[in-house]
């Protein structure tokens, strides 16, 4: 048996997602006739309460639009220190926006409004102006940790106060949604651009949807062309995510339980573990490289994320049986360690 734990990307698209695909209505989308997209874009707008959306092929991508969107070459933007862009966009914003990045640590991801008030610098002439603040949530670095509503409204309410654009990577932001019961536009509401993927939890191949007014989707649609994001019949791709907003969000409850589930028993066979907020689980360990190793020698595909930290990921691929696979396996590394 193989359980991959690796990451909530590595899923395959059900059978049922596959005939919703093959059965598309498509156009080309760069001529703006495709149903299926048209269809998806506003649907995920209406439900994130933002006039329009726009259907790109990646979280990184949506991620790049709106720094472009919502900022000027020679801008500051502020985000947490394990953010998506700073870590893994490959220097994105600096090349596609022309902007620095001003890194707020944060507990376990999430960021505290007044230490990004105390980071908002005042106008000088040495400073690179801070104009945007982007919020990650789930925040994955920090653990599948929830940015609350609460946090996230003050954290929108310093972004106002000192005339700072707003944007959440909703990557996981369904996980957000189902983990609280906040619905998703509350959520979403303090924020100017809005980003959510569906090629992570939601288990489509491909597709992020970014959200934001009638007027700013215009530019993002022009920022999208220049990326090269502009794609043709792409309503195959839309219908995976329109079947997977019907079918794969109520279910995403069933990978917190069992992220749950898997921290718990390693917890109780001795493994440094944080209690997950969702479905990504942490497991620090004093050679991540060597568990990582041993976990596929035994049939568990695990990521070492740092020397000493391990990240296993729930998925609409990891049944429970695989949970309790992953967790003998953790068990039998123990034993061989303590032989
Ligand atoms: C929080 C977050 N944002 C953005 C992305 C980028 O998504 P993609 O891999 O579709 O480019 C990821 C990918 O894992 C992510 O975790």
């Amino acid at each position: 048996m193989i359980v991959d734990l690796r990451s909530d990307t590595v899923t395959k698209p059900t059978v049922a997602m596959r005939l919703a695909m093959a059965e598309a209505a498509v156009g080309d989308d760069v001529f703006g006739e495709d149903p299926s997209l048209a269809a998806l874009e506003s649907r995920v707008a209406a439900m994130l309460g933002k006039d329009a959306g726009l259907f790109v092929p990646s979280g990184t991508m949506a991620n790049q639009i709106a720094i472009r969107l919502l900022t000027q070459p020679g801008d500051e933007v502020i985000l947490e220190a394990s953010a998506h862009p700073f870590l893994y966009e490959a220097g994105g914003p600096a090349v596609i926006s022309g902007v620095t990045l001003r890194l707020v640590p944060g507990e376990r991801g999430l960021l505290d409004p007044d230490d990004v008030r105390a980071a908002v610098r005042p106008p000088n002439v040495h400073h690179a102006m801070p104009t945007l603040l982007s919020v990650e949530n789930t925040a994955n670095r920090g653990g599948g940790t929830v940015t609350t509503l609460s946090r996230a409204r003050a954290l929108g309410a310093v972004a106002r106060e000192a005339g700072l654009a707003t944007h959440l990577d909703g990557a996981r932001l369904w996980n957000a949604h189902i983990a609280t019961g906040t619905p998703l536009a509350e959520l979403a509401g303090p924020f100017d651009v809005v980003n959510v993927c569906f090629s992570k939890g939601l288990g489509a191949p491909v597709g992020s949807v970014l959200c934001c007014s009638a007027g700013q989707i215009a530019r993002a649609r022009r920022i999208r062309k220049m990326l090269g994001g502009g794609m043709r019949q792409a309503g195959i791709l839309g219908a995976a995510c329109l079947h997977a907003l019907d079918h794969h969000v109520a279910r995403l409850a069933d990978d917190h339980r069992r992220a749950r589930g898997l921290a718990e028993g390693l917890l109780a066979a001795g493994w440094d573990v944080a209690l997950p907020e969702t479905n990504l689980v942490y497991v620090r360990c004093a050679d991540a490289h060597a568990v990582v190793a041993g976990l596929a020698a035994r049939g568990v595909r695990a990521i070492a994320l740092a020397h000493d930290q391990v990240r296993l990921v729930t998925h609409l691929d990891v049944d429970d049986e695989g949970i309790a696979h992953a967790l003998g396996a953790f068990g039998d590394l123990r034993r061989a360690a303590a032989r």
